[in-house]
């Protein structure tokens, strides 16, 4: 199956999901992988079943866009959050966050946690936004499997965590809830970097393993409106595989931590 593109229009005419910009290899791929993974003989059923049933297309979307993430996800990233940008967040007598493409909502109460630690979260605002609803339920929710715990402590523990991490969720049988404090000064929002416009200023916004599904043009286009978002001074955090280097708003920075990929916005 390489012709994909009446799938895709079909797709965005029906729920107004454009994936034209997307990488097209790995669309490819994952289309496939959902076919088979959904025992469909061919194309045209495919697109049948897709243009009938809202509940399989949204299901497809989380496949097609990945949702992988975790608690303090490479975990010096977050040692150089706590060490390099929380001294410059405290100079904001308020701090808006936002988190684009936050997936269940992993990378958003990591921050949560961070920020309380580092007695800012009072005066933070945290907005996190995906373009998947049913991905944003489950961020809302902040319900885990336990299976993943170890991985979040040990995460935690490299970069940096202060408490013990059983204090920031309660156990229930075989899942963990995050506590409702970490969760009063965060707004959960759909909101497609496709389609959509900037909503409000941020002092740091974080995009994190969103842009490396797009094609050039809409990784230009992102980081615009990421840009168009932040206030001067404001930091940028992109993936590991995405960077600031080599694009058209890359000498408007400073790189805080190239490793990393934290950027801090200096000019216009
Ligand atoms: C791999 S996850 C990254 C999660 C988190 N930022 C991290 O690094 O752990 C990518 C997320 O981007 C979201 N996404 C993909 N395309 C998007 C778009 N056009 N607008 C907003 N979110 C999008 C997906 O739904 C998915 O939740």
């Amino acid at each position: 199956m390489t012709d994909i593109e009446p799938l895709i229009n079909a797709i965005h005419q029906q729920y107004g999901y454009d994936l034209r910009d997307y990488a097209r290899a790995s669309l490819i791929r994952r289309l496939s992988l959902a076919m088979k993974k959904e025992r469909l003989r061919d194309f045209n059923e495919f697109q049948d079943r897709l243009l009938h049933s809202p509940a399989f297309f949204y299901r497809l979307l989380g496949v097609l866009s990945v949702n992988v993430s975790a608690m303090f996800r490479d975990p010096d990233f977050y040692l150089a959050l706590r060490r390099q940008v929380i001294p410059l967040l405290r100079t904001w007598p308020f701090i808006r966050i936002w988190h684009a493409g936050c997936a269940n909502g992993e990378e958003v109460y990591s921050m949560a946690i961070l920020l309380k630690e580092e007695g800012l979260y009072e005066r933070s605002r945290i907005y996190a936004t995906d373009f998947s609803e049913l991905i944003l339920e489950q961020a809302k929710q902040g319900i885990y499997s336990c299976k993943n715990v170890q991985t979040y402590i040990e995460n935690y523990r490299l970069a940096g965590g202060k408490e013990d991490f059983s204090c920031y969720y309660r156990s229930d049988y075989d899942r963990v809830i995050i506590r409702n404090e970490l969760k009063k000064n965060i707004v959960f929002a759909q909101h497609n970097l496709v389609s959509d416009g900037s909503f409000n200023e941020f002092n740091l916004i974080l995009c994190r393993n969103v842009m490396i599904y797009f094609n050039n043009a809409l990784k230009d286009r992102t980081l615009r409106l990421l840009h168009q978002s932040l206030c001067r001074f404001g930091v940028l955090a992109l993936g590991k595989k995405e960077s600031l280097n080599g694009t058209e708003l890359g000498f408007r920075y400073d790189t805080l931590a190239e490793n990393e990929r934290l950027y801090r916005r200096i000019g216009w």
